[in-house]
């Protein structure tokens, strides 16, 4: 890499491991896209952004659902605006160019900067989808079939593809990413990331606050385990309602917010009381629920 070229090492609203930045580099080196892994809340679409910023680049985004098609990240043609105009309009048709629409990938090719493109949860869309990028992220070019024009990217787009592994992604395309998994924070990374959104916490609070979180995550039987951005959200409302670390050691106020399912918050009642109390005593079970609220 020159040594004009700016290195990536997270942004001052988001934590990057070493290693997590070290693959950004190389994957911007490369010019290949980066695919990145994680549990739900890891930051994986924030790191997109994150590049975006720390590079000074333009961001694109392209959601994909579960209907998302390719060829529409490219660019789709207007034939029924182009109709209307025919019909009841007063312009002319006759250039097609005009009702060429450029997608997230057209438009980030197209751009005379350097942009970073996020193409966000492409598990979401079906197996045929990643299969149908691949000459397109190969080449990073394509051609409007309707009007002959060729769309080359002039300098290869930073892409990010974030999948939460909800189905396998295809050979062919994984072996023209660069890859990445983001391992759920240890204590001392999950510290500096809730510094960055709460930079004046005190030392007693946040070691009650992170000793509560990891125990909770610690917890084999749960579904769906809190993350970062529950933890992050938890702390606002702890923080909106002063609860002290005093009163945390005792309880986890609004556990509804780290989790989700009903079966987990009885779990965490269930594993907690068993802590206070033992097995053979389950006393007030209904009373100590309300340590949770
Ligand atoms: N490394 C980090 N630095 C700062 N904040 C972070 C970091 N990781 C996660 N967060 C916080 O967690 C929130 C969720 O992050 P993000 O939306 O990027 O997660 P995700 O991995 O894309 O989740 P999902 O799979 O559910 O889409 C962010 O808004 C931010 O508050
Ligand atoms: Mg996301």
């Amino acid at each position: 890499m020159s040594s004009t070229v700016k290195r990536y090492q997270g942004s001052d609203d988001y934590i990057a491991s070493e290693e997590l930045a070290n693959i950004v580099n190389a994957a911007i080196a490369l010019g290949r896209p980066l695919l990145v892994r994680g549990e739900p809340g890891t930051g994986k679409t924030l790191l997109a952004m994150s590049i975006a910023k720390a590079l000074n680049k333009k961001l694109i985004v392209w959601n994909i659902k579960s209907t998302s098609k390719a060829k529409d990240g490219l660019y789709v043609y207007d034939t029924v605006q182009r109709l209307n105009d025919a019909r009841f309009g007063d312009k002319d048709v006759s250039n097609i160019e005009n009702y060429i629409r450029l997608g997230e990938l057209g438009q980030a090719f197209a751009s005379d900067e350097q942009v970073v493109l996020l193409i966000d949860e492409i598990d979401k869309a079906d197996i045929e989808f990643p299969n149908d990028l691949l000459n397109e992220l190969d080449e990073m070019s394509f051609k409007i079939i309707e009007t002959g024009r060729e769309i080359k990217a002039k300098t290869r787009p930073i892409v990010i593809i974030t999948s939460n592994n909800e189905k396998e992604l295809p050979d062919a395309f994984l072996r023209r990413c660069v890859f990445h998994y983001i391992e759920f924070p240890d204590r001392e990374l999950m510290r500096r990331i809730v510094e960055v959104h709460y930079p004046n916490l005190e030392e007693k609070f946040i070691n009650q606050v992170l000793d509560k979180f990891y125990e909770l995550r610690s917890i084999n039987t749960l579904k769906k385990k809190p993350s970062t951005s529950e933890l992050i959200d938890w702390i606002g409302v702890l923080l909106r309602f002063g609860i002290s670390e005093e009163r945390l050691a005792e309880e986890i106020p609004f556990l509804g917010t780290l989790v989700k399912k009903e079966q987990d918050l009885m779990e965490v009642i269930r594993v907690e009381h068993q802590k206070a109390y033992g097995e053979a005593n389950p006393k007030s079970y209904e009373t100590f629920g309300r340590r949770y609220y």
